[in-house]
């Protein structure tokens, strides 16, 4: 159902302050996350070895978890440290503790075997924490498979009918930009998009004022298992920007993070960043309401769809043209899915 073998965002930095402990549900998987006082991140089971309480329920202790029904004390690593009123300790009493990274302002957790976790597969979003980018990082919940959304942020089609108010969808987007390319890959895909002479999108207008018309390239690349970073670049209309003039224009980048809490439900982490006027810190606050519009427009739909399809569960997508990155990154994923379920050795070893 899964893929395990691949590190997922787990949160933003910013939902560990003050010593809070984290309740996240992650592949099914209950987790807690939280600050050691050292300064560390931890990633352990939620559920405590004894009788199953949360530990989210517990106590910090140093980078230690405390559960407080019958105070077991577990350390990072998940070991049990202490029984109180006990002397003896069970070898391997303990939870599951899972590896995690903190990078760039972001939590990663590793879901699949821990020897295999390689924290050089992490991707670099470098803007994240370069000052010359501002942004606001946020979170959305959804009840739906992560699928669907992917599946949805692939899709340009669906601007021309659900977000022409907000983002910038109109039909002659959808249709007539086509993109210069869709390139395949084996993580996922890459597409550039022009589209020259637009009327000035509702979102960027709210703060660039005097420019009724601009050029506007997009450059979306999605990973599995379901990341995607856009980079789109503005300027006012017929400079030559195709040309590589930049007079005028403005640069954003968005990354977007969907991480399965259920097989029905996902947790959606983005930042959308501006690289222009950074000393005024409305633009930024502007930005994420606007995409919290246009978000909130998605989820409207994709929850509906999600309901739908839960109604029956035999139904089959048909296909149709502009559904083809879509495609492809299902596919992409379905099959890294299978490898993992079935690795060559383990074929070799039934054959
Ligand atoms: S359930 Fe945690 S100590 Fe008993
Ligand atoms: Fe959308």
């Amino acid at each position: 159902m899964f893929l395990k073998n691949c590190w997922y965002m787990a949160a933003w930095n910013h939902e560990l302050i003050d010593g809070k402990l984290l309740a996240r549900t992650i592949l099914e998987e209950p987790m807690l996350l939280y600050r050691g006082e050292s300064g560390r991140v931890v990633a352990l089971d939620n559920r405590c070895c004894h009788r199953g309480a949360k530990l989210s329920n517990g106590r910090m202790e140093g980078d230690d978890i405390r559960c407080m029904y019958h105070g077991l004390k577990f350390d990072p690593a998940g070991k049990c440290i202490q029984i109180p009123g006990q002397d003896n300790i069970p070898k391997g009493l303990g939870v599951r503790s899972y590896p995690v990274v903190e990078k760039q302002g972001i939590v990663w957790v590793w879901m699949g075997e821990a020897a295999k976790a390689d924290a050089s597969l992490i991707l670099d979003i470098e803007y994240l924490q370069n000052p010359k980018w501002r942004g606001v990082p946020d979170y959305m919940h959804y009840k739906a498979d992560y699928r669907l959304i992917v599946d949805n942020l692939s899709d340009f089609a669906h601007l021309a009918f659900v977000h022409t108010k907000t983002l910038g969808g109109s039909e002659e987007y959808a249709y007539k930009s086509k993109p210069l390319a869709i390139e395949r890959l084996d993580d996922g895909f890459r597409v550039e998009r022009w589209h020259m002479n637009a009327p000035m999108p509702p979102f960027l207008n709210k703060f660039w004022r005097g420019v009724s018309h601009v050029d506007r390239r997009n450059i979306g690349r999605m990973y599995v298992p379901g990341i995607f970073f856009l980079e789109s670049l503005f300027a006012p209309a017929g400079l030559g920007l195709e040309k590589g003039n930049r007079e005028g224009a403005k640069e954003y980048r968005n990354c977007q993070f969907f991480t399965p809490e259920t097989r029905k439900s996902t947790h959606f982490f983005w930042n959308y960043l501006h690289d222009h006027d950074l000393d005024d810190p409305t633009i930024a606050l502007s930005l994420r309401d606007s995409m919290v519009a246009g978000f909130m427009e998605d989820k409207f739909i994709i929850e509906g769809q999600q309901e739908m399809l839960d109604a029956d569960p035999d139904f089959k997508f048909h296909g149709i043209v502009s559904d083809a990155p879509l495609a492809h990154f299902r596919r992409t994923l379905q099959k890294r899915i299978d490898e993992e379920m079935n690795p060559p050795e383990k074929l070799k070893a039934v054959s």
